[in-house]
């Protein structure tokens, strides 16, 4: 049942149509330098993540595994993690700490990006026991731990108690040897869940806005509805949320489908910027071939963006001036966030 739902999810959402717009980066504009005083050469994307070096701050998100059928995604996914010297994150783990068959198609990850930055991910109820499996069965780097209420509840057989969280994620932080990142799924965090999230002590939160791939229409569309609520807190104003109570290890993601995206994301201060669906729908409607080149457009052309912009480094991309308009401008305001 698990595994035909994770075979699902790959159908339903790669139906699902684009959101245009509302990822909220629509509202934000980076300033144009006409004298940006620097050499194409000089421009560099590097990051530090988890003690290692990418070559851009890009994670391919957590999204598959746990069925014979999505090793081969899970694989070219982690391929194009490695030539691209991005990071990864497996999808859910839950199927292959209930059944050893499923396994494979997790572990494949690490065997195809042996030194690479590679992410375990489970539901944020999970227990020491588990999180420590999920963490060995890829040797991960560190822990995603998932935050999906509005796609439970939207499941027939979805969780329905959402008490303790909190406690179980402080707990599994204080006792686990790898650090722990907390994901929304593309709902979106406020700046009270990452303050709490952060006394909690993980070390990164992924905001996982809303503008993107919608889990709770597919769970809709799975049982047969197909009402949208376009439920959540568009990408853009979660990370100024986010940004607004200090979070400096923020990674952005939800609906980011171009290199524009990616740096607008990257100037308001995230530390590194997630994709799921956009890279999925490369794959399975196009090839790996086609991934592994589109991943080096989509960094080629944030090179081009940041020279546009005089900025040469990460560093530099957080002082470009921007300006924010639009919906996104009367929700800062109204929230009280500078
Ligand atoms: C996901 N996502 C996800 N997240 C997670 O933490 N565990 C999981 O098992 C999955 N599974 C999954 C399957 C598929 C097919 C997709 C497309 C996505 C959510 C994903 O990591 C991300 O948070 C959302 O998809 C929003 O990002 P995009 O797709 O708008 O870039």
């Amino acid at each position: 049942m698990r595994s035909n739902r994770k075979l699902e999810h790959i159908e339903f959402s790669l139906r699902q149509k684009d959101r245009q717009g509302a990822n909220g980066f629509n509202d934000i504009t980076l300033i144009h330098n006409s004298l940006p005083e620097l050499n194409w050469q000089e421009v560099d994307l590097t990051c530090k993540f988890l003690g290692q070096t990418l070559k851009a701050p890009l994670l391919i998100n957590a999204m598959t595994g746990g069925h014979p059928q999505l090793e081969e995604i899970n694989y070219h996914l982690a391929r194009a993690a490695a030539v691209s010297g991005v990071a990864i994150a497996v999808g859910s783990q839950r199927a292959a700490l209930e059944d050893a068959a499923a396994r494979r198609s997790f572990t494949v990850v690490r065997e195809a990006y042996p030194q690479g930055v590679v992410l375990a991910n489970l539901g944020a109820d999970c227990t020491l026991e588990e999180a420590k499996e999920a963490v060995a069965m890829i040797r991960a780097n560190a822990l995603q731990l998932h935050l999906n209420a509005p796609q439970e509840l939207a499941m027939a057989e979805g969780d329905r108690d959402f008490r303790g969280i909190l406690e179980n994620i402080a707990s599994l932080v204080k006792q686990l040897e790898v650090p722990v990142v907390v994901k929304e799924v593309g709902f979106g965090m406020s700046r009270e869940s990452v303050k709490r999230l952060m006394a909690a002590g993980v070390s990164y939160i992924d905001i996982g806005g809303a503008g993107g791939t919608d889990f709770m229409a597919i769970e809709q569309s799975r049982s047969g509805k197909s009402m949208a609520w376009n439920w959540g807190i568009p990408t853009a104003t979660s990370l100024l949320e986010g940004l607004s109570v200090g979070g400096e290890n923020l990674i952005a993601s939800g609906g980011i489908e171009h290199a524009l995206d990616c740096i607008k994301a990257l100037s308001l201060g995230c530390c590194l910027v997630g994709m799921a669906r956009p890279l999925l729908r490369v794959l399975v409607n196009g090839s790996p071939q086609q991934l592994t080149s589109s991943l080096a457009a989509l960094i080629d052309d944030m090179r081009r963006i940041m020279l546009m912009l005089g900025a040469s480094d990460l560093q530099q991309l957080k002082k470009v001036p921007v300006v924010i308009s639009g919906a996104t401008f009367h929700w800062v305001n109204q929230r009280g966030i500078s």
